[in-house]
């Protein structure tokens, strides 16, 4: 009774003291970078905040202030800006980046704990909640790169998306394809599109919240979509935190997070785990995973499924529709980073990104095999795997100075 009062206490400690404390800016300062908070209002009201290192304290002699490259990283799901700079200043790319002449943003999409406000709705509403991967797509990320290319003044910027952040993008431009122009490079780590083929426990928990056809699944999806998730993933976040770094617990974190990303890989950087469970899960609505879980069982990329009628109010159709990957096309072949171990992201549905996307993508596919999910952002050696090879080749597509032999973690052939 004693031990269970006193974890209580230490919980409820980490809750007090967890709050809102330290934001990605801190932890990017503590590195000894600059850092600069941006927030930016939606066209639907959404404040979002945008983390900004607009240049490295190590001097990046080849580019001064003039001419730096913007860059923005859109993070997963569930996660947040600090999801990019776990592994520290000398393998974070954000860091890389910043250290070698870019202009680097963190943005944080709707509903995360860094844009959980509204110009009129609290956040303990439902009506604030009632959004999906559509609108973070389709608003969010143009917002985003307005706001960014305004305060660079440039043209284009690179983008780096892992997981979420992939869909994303692909959403943007699909939905908005005058943003193809705005894109100087992309790197998608982990790109989620179509999760025919997703392996672990997913389909079977899709299943109850989709049901293909029964309008009963749909309803339930669509008002259970609207629960405000937010104190729930604090709470999460504590129990988390409190438990994982907690040595005789780490191996049964450790072994949770392979069931969820990919069994058994053995590159995670546990240094990472208390940096990761200050912030993860960041917070989102729920009706992103009822979005994803639509993809599952529809076996296709579509917008938001409201349901035969709420469909026909919002598209005129029985069906959501597809989004239009033909709409598709950055003016450089879009960077596709997949690993054979990944559970969100099959080969097979890769593939058949492949055979859409053709020369409109190149693929990338990590040679390790046991490379997971949580890999792009969390493993020992991401740097040497991805982010040299990132970095590479957005100084090649910068026409500046570029080695050409960084890109050497990938198999000679995709597929
Ligand atoms: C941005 O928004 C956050 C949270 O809403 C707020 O604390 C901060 O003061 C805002 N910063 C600026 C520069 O407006
Ligand atoms: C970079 O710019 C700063 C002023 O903004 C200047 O003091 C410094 O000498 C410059 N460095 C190089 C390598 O040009
Ligand atoms: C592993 O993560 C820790 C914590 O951020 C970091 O200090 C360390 O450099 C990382 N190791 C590698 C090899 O990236
Ligand atoms: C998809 O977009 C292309 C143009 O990018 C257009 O030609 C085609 O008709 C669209 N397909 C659908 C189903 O709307």
């Amino acid at each position: 009774m004693q031990t269970l009062t006193a974890f209580v206490i230490f919980l409820l400690a980490v809750v007090v003291t967890s709050a809102g404390a330290v934001d990605t800016c801190d932890r990017i300062i503590q590195h000894g970078y600059p850092c600069g908070r941006h927030n930016l209002t939606t066209s639907d009201g959404y404040r979002l905040t945008m983390f900004r290192i607009p240049h490295s304290h190590r001097g990046d002699p080849q580019h001064n202030v003039t001419d730096k490259p913007p860059v923005l990283f859109m993070h997963c799901v569930e996660c947040s800006s600090d999801i990019w700079i776990l592994v520290g200043p000398d393998s974070a790319l954000p860091f890389m980046l910043a250290d070698a002449g870019f202009d680097v943003w963190l943005g944080n999409a709707r509903g995360n704990m860094y844009s959980e406000e509204h110009v009129t709705m609290e956040r303990s509403s439902i009506a604030f909640w009632a959004f999906s991967l559509d609108e973070l797509g389709t608003i969010d990320v143009p917002a985003k790169i307005d706001y960014i290319l305004a305060k660079s003044k440039k043209k284009s910027l690179h983008f780096v998306g892992y997981s979420q952040g992939t869909t994303n993008f692909i959403a943007a431009l699909s939905n908005k394809p005058e943003y193809n122009d705005k894109i100087r490079s992309s790197h998608l780590l982990g790109p989620v599109v179509f999760l025919c083929h997703v392996g672990g426990p997913f389909p079977v928990l899709a299943s109850p919240l989709v049901g293909s056809d029964n309008p009963f699944a749909h309803m339930l999806g669509t008002l259970v979509g609207t629960v405000p998730l937010h104190e729930l993933t604090a709470l999460a976040r504590s129990v988390a935190l409190a438990l994982c770094t907690r040595p005789d617990f780490e191996e049964m974190c450790v072994g949770i997070m392979n069931i969820i990303a990919g069994w058994d890989s053995p590159y995670l950087n546990r240094s990472v785990i208390p940096e990761l469970l200050s912030t993860f899960p960041a917070g989102c609505s729920f009706r992103q995973f009822v979005h994803y879980a639509q993809n599952v069982m529809s076996c296709d990329f579509r917008y938001f499924d409201f349901g035969l009628a709420g469909n026909m109010l919002k598209y005129g159709q029985a069906k959501p529709p597809s989004y239009n990957l033909s709409n598709v096309h950055p003016e450089t072949p879009m960077e596709l980073y997949f690993a054979d171990n990944d559970n969100f992201v099959p080969a097979r549905d890769i593939y058949h990104l492949y055979k859409i996307f053709g020369k409109r993508a190149s693929w990338n596919r990590v040679k390790h095999t046991k490379y997971n999910h949580n890999d792009y952002a969390m493993a020992y050696n991401v740097k040497e795997c991805l982010y040299d090879c990132i970095l590479d080749k957005m100084q090649e597509y910068e026409r500046r100075p570029f080695k050409g032999d960084q890109c050497t973690c990938f198999k000679k052939n995709a597929f």
